[in-house]
């Protein structure tokens, strides 16, 4: 069994998840939550039950009809489609979505994948200034993360929301940006947010640490990042890419290290947050190491899906 580091000092776990594991609430004297959102974001937040009710809030806000579309663009540029049901899902109640603007955009959503910038995040603002379309951020996996100008992610966009899931071991909880501040609050949410709030830089650095471990692993192991760091961002996960994709995931379900999802080819998604201790990442290199032979030949390094050729290792 394995200890678990940060928030779950001292706690045994027996299973790593991509996600920080609920833990108890620390006991906290709650900052005005509001306030320091308010100092990091420059507006006030609305706390949601998850991301996707954030979400759900700003698009009923919008109105918009059927036929209207949105937009969506992605810091990983709809490469093989890879939009989270989650969010179609939640768009698809209200109206279509595109990954293109045309005749019908009546909004655009920007997603910081995995918590790093969308590299046109300002070009695209300026796109939807120039054709009144509200612009809305999805800050989902970016909690901690700030552009190259130091402004938070979710400070540019009319809209924006985050879910506390991704970086706080809580059971739910978001909030949105942009929206007027009558609207009513989800109370437990804020409580976490409150709680643990004062916690965000510690978990930084644990996660840009963990990244940069499982960064040199992938790297022993033949497979690199598929979605490097950008300055300012603070990673949700760490995205391997590799042709032994299903080895890559038995070997870490083996050693009861939750992996996924299996329906993007040649990738794996690695958790990285505060709980990953150091024998979890030790674990994590043995599953590579056998996920990853040194005998793989030219041949095998080859992924016929995303035409990826890995660097040979050793
Ligand atoms: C990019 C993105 N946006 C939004 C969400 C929704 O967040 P929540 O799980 O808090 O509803 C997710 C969930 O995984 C996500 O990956």
């Amino acid at each position: 069994m394995i200890r678990g580091v940060g928030p779950l000092q001292g706690r045994l776990i027996e299973s790593l998840s991509l996600t920080p594991r609920p833990a108890p609430v620390p006991l906290c004297d709650p900052p005005d939550i509001s306030a320091a959102l308010r100092l990091h974001y420059g507006r006030d937040p609305i706390f949601t039950a998850s991301g996707r009710a954030g979400l759900a809030l700003i698009l009923q806000y919008l109105k918009l009809r059927y036929q209207d579309e949105v937009w969506i663009t992605t810091t990983l540029g709809w490469r093989d489609r890879r939009i989270t049901p989650c969010v179609t899902a939640t768009l698809a109640h209200y109206c279509r979505f595109a990954s293109h603007p045309g005749p019908r955009t009546a909004a655009a959503l920007v997603i910081h994948d995995y918590g790093v910038v969308h590299p046109d995040l300002e070009i695209i603002r300026d796109v939807c200034q120039r054709h009144g379309w509200p612009l809305i951020e999805d800050a989902a996996h970016a909690l901690a993360s700030s552009d190259r100008n130091g402004r938070a992610l979710g400070s540019t966009g009319d809209f924006a929301f985050a879910s506390l899931l991704k970086f706080f071991p809580v059971t739910k909880g978001g909030f949105v940006l942009g929206l007027s501040s009558n609207t009513e609050q989800d109370q437990e949410a804020k409580r976490y947010a409150a709680c643990w709030w004062s916690q965000l830089t510690e978990i930084t650095q644990v996660r840009l640490h963990n990244w940069h471990r499982l960064d040199a692993m992938a790297h022993r192991a033949g497979g690199a990042a598929a979605l490097p760091l950008a300055g300012g961002s603070c990673p949700s996960l760490y995205l391997l890419r590799t042709v032994r994709q299903s080895a890559t995931m038995q070997a870490l379900h083996r050693r009861g290290i939750e992996s996924g999802p299996p329906f993007y080819a040649g990738l794996v998604f690695l958790p990285c947050h505060q709980q990953v201790s150091e024998q979890w990442l030790e674990r994590i290199e043995e599953a590579l190491e056998e996920a990853h032979p040194l005998s793989s030949t030219p041949e095998e390094t080859r992924c016929k899906a995303c035409r990826y050729t890995a660097p040979r290792s050793g």
